[in-house]
């Protein structure tokens, strides 16, 4: 009732369904989580429960489309604009460049995401020993890539990654660190995960629409006529699922082994550890209609000697793989996002990529 009251109020993130609070000064409803990051900047943000405080009449009034216009004037088509269920540094360095930086308030800014080279030192989590160790990365718009390097004024990069290659990807949890960031890039036609932090949020939430910019510039060479809106969606992506289930291998005698399984659209990636550098094995995942299936069970007669019950079978032109899932929830959620992506048809990239899949050594 109390928020239909505050008609003219909109709320701050997209997918926001239970806002619960409102700041009075800007006009936006805001959930929980958001309302602490609003009280953090009181100059700008007064917050109130929209159950337990008392709205004057004007405060009611107060929320419109024109505050949210006004802060949100000129945000870049790459930056990224987080929902209601992205992580807390994305939310907060969100609301501190809109509100309290006032990034986007005036057009013609020029922003230091934005600068053609980025060069700066990130934690990244060691590939052999797991230990988190300050490299210096650099990123030059110029040559659309991004290099590390282990010694600060080491001539030589340890890696140069092609931009155009590259999905970063917020995972705080996985990571064991808010700000922590995966970087994911293609090498030798295998998935290589890289992993980085930095303490400050500004400087990681930097470091991500950096590498959005650069790969917009690059999406726009590469797509000479099409408009942002066709470009942004191929911007870095998040993954469609993640989590862990038990396989076996291709005879099936080798009994179920519990894996880290990544769904990056039609690559299905298993890993032994989550924060492992390379995928144990790929399954590309093509169409329907290409002799791919997904169903619900093991074929009769597995001998199944895993822990988990809940099965999966995916049928490939060349072999069966299957799985096993903890609980059937799990199941549920997998099988309907192979479904999703088995029931899509395949972009001719798709087909090169399939066919990359099966010449690989
Ligand atoms: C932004 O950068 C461009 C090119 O470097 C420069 O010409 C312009 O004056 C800058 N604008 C502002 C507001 O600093
Ligand atoms: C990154 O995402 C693109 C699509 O945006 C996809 O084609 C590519 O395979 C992904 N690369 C990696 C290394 O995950
Ligand atoms: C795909 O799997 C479903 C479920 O097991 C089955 O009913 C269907 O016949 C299969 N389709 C093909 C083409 O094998």
């Amino acid at each position: 009732l109390k928020q239909r009251k505050h008609s003219s109020y909109i709320k701050e993130l997209e997918g926001e369904t239970d806002p619960g609070w409102g700041s009075c000064s800007l006009g936006v409803f805001i959930c929980l989580a958001c309302s602490g990051i609003h009280r953090n900047i009181p100059d700008i943000s007064k917050v109130k429960s929209l159950s337990l405080s008392r709205w004057e009449d004007h405060e009611m009034q107060n929320g419109n489309e024109l505050m949210k216009s006004k802060y949100e004037a000129a945000v870049p088509v790459y930056y990224y604009k987080p929902t209601h269920k992205d992580c807390q540094v994305l939310r907060e360095q969100w609301i501190r460049a809109k509100y309290e930086r006032k990034e986007f308030s005036e057009p013609g800014r020029n922003f230091t995401y934005e600068e053609g080279t980025r060069d700066g030192m990130l934690m990244k989590r060691g590939r052999d020993n797991g230990q988190f160790l300050s490299r210096r990365f650099v990123l030059l718009e110029r040559e659309g890539t991004l290099k590390y390097f282990t010694k600060y004024d080491a001539k030589e990069p340890k890696a140069v990654i092609k931009v155009d290659s590259i999905n970063a990807t917020f995972q705080p949890e996985k990571i064991g660190n808010p700000n922590g960031l995966q970087i994911t890039y293609l090498k030798d036609y295998s998935t290589r995960n890289m992993f980085v932090y930095h303490e400050n949020g500004k400087e990681i939430v930097d470091w991500f629409n950096a590498i959005r910019a650069v790969q917009l510039h690059y999406l726009k060479v590469a797509f000479p006529g099409a408009t942002d809106a066709e470009l942004v969606p191929k911007l870095t992506r998040n993954f469609l699922k993640e989590g862990y289930m038990e396989k076996t291998g291709p005879r099936q005698t080798e009994g179920f082994k519990k894996r880290w399984f990544t769904l990056d659209h039609r690559r299905l990636m298993y890993l032994k550890d989550p924060l492992d550098a390379y995928a144990k094995g790929e399954v590309f995942l093509g169409s329907r209609d290409h002799g791919y299936n997904v169903s619900l069970g093991l074929p009769a007669g597995t001998h199944c000697n895993g822990a988990w019950q809940h099965g999966i079978t995916i049928e490939t032109p060349e072999r069966l793989f299957l799985f096993t899932c903890e609980m059937e929830s799990d199941q549920q959620e997998w099988v309907k996002h192979f479904n999703n992506v088995m029931n899509a048809p395949m972009s001719p990239q798709e087909y090169t990529m399939e066919a990359m899949f099966k010449h690989r050594p």
